[in-house]
């Protein structure tokens, strides 16, 4: 049995990840300080799969702790980093924060990586780097456009530091997996999308309104050049991303990557409109959603959705859910955390 180190794993991502992990019979220990997730998010994983992950509570930016820790599990197969800071805005008025935290985790887990010979990592990136693409469908080798927030900064330079350490050390293998936008929540509704306050992202600002709890959903603009005039997406669900990050996982301990960095692009394909998204939602729901058109949101892209057939024929995975199929186990992750049946 292969263990995966996973930091960030009681994260939205991640937890889906562990959970897929376990399913293909990996061994999961998890990392993570917990500053934007919960410990009883491993209850709910062992309830999914009868596997109860070791859950270590530690701040990847202490390198010190982070050593001891590894010093002691030599046996890690391959590492999984999602543990970083996310939000957008926070990162333009915070910059040093998400540098440092996102750079120096990194790097620190690099660190460890050549320490202690772990030679395989897989690294959460984001069609972010991307900025406004001018040909459409987006691929791995469309051009990468400055970012334009320090959060979409960390996410390019460290694919940047990644791919320096795997052409300088040759026992370093990595993929980069650019994600587009994930949404929805594990079918059981035991894991999911739980943002503090506000959400900043469409679709839990979404069922959040649609529950109540929000007024009304503000749509950023229907003066975009789309067909309905609101921004495009392309939406997946998130356990078809997870999916990948096990494809990922394999790929490099079976040798099978074609270089030591590779970097691969994680969407359906299809673009999907604010509202349309909107539609999607009540459709799903039967509940009629109060929104509002205002003006454009700062910094938003127009349009973008993947090219994913690369990696279809490589990692020889697609996504499986539809936009409506996701939505709805967004839907039904919102009842249950609100009803408190967690
Ligand atoms: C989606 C669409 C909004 C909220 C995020 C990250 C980015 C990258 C991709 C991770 C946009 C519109 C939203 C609302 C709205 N992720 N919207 N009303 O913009 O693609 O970016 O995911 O690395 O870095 O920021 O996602 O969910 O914020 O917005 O109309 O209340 O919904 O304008 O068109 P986005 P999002």
């Amino acid at each position: 049995m292969k263990n995966i180190l996973v930091t960030g794993g009681t994260g939205y991502i991640g937890s889906h990840t562990t959970v897929e992990l376990i399913g293909q019979g990996f061994e999961v220990i998890i990392i993570d300080n917990l500053y934007n997730s919960e410990a009883e998010v491993i209850d709910r994983i062992h309830k999914i799969t009868g596997i109860r992950p070791h859950l270590e509570v530690l701040d990847l930016c202490n390198q010190e702790k982070l050593d001891a820790f590894i010093k002691k599990h030599k046996d890690i197969s391959a590492i999984i980093h999602f543990a970083a800071y996310k939000a957008v805005g926070e990162s333009v008025n915070e910059p040093l924060k998400y540098y440092r935290n996102n750079l120096l985790s990194l790097i620190n887990i690099l660190g460890v990586m050549k320490l202690y010979g772990i030679p395989n990592l897989v690294f959460s990136s984001s069609c972010t780097v991307y900025g406004q693409p001018e040909k459409l469908p987006v691929t791995e080798d469309s051009p990468l456009q400055p970012a334009t927030s320090p959060y979409g900064n960390t996410k390019q330079i460290g694919e940047v530091i990644i791919k320096d350490t795997t052409h300088s050390n040759e026992n370093i293998k990595a993929i980069s997996l650019r994600y587009f936008n994930p949404i929805g929540a594990h079918p059981s509704s035991l894991i999911g999308e739980l943002p503090r306050g506000v959400p900043e992202n469409l679709v839990p600002y979404l069922t959040q309104t649609g529950y109540g709890i929000r007024e009304e959903l503000k749509v950023f603009g229907n003066d975009y050049d789309t067909p309905d005039g609101s921004c495009i997406r392309d939406y997946l669900h998130v356990v078809d991303l997870a999916k990948a990050h096990v494809v990922a996982v394999k790929r490099l301990i079976e040798n099978k990557n074609k270089k030591n960095y590779e970097v691969f692009n994680l969407g359906t394909g299809n673009g999907v409109s604010v509202l349309e998204a909107i539609r999607s939602f009540e459709r799903v729901s039967g509940v009629k959603l109060k929104y509002r058109i205002v003006g454009r949101r700062p910094g938003d892209i127009e349009k973008i959705w993947a090219d994913p057939s690369f990696a279809n024929s490589e990692l020889g995975w697609k996504t499986l859910s539809s936009l409506d199929e996701a939505m709805k186990t967004a839907w039904e992750w919102e009842k249950v955390v609100r009803s408190n049946k967690l």
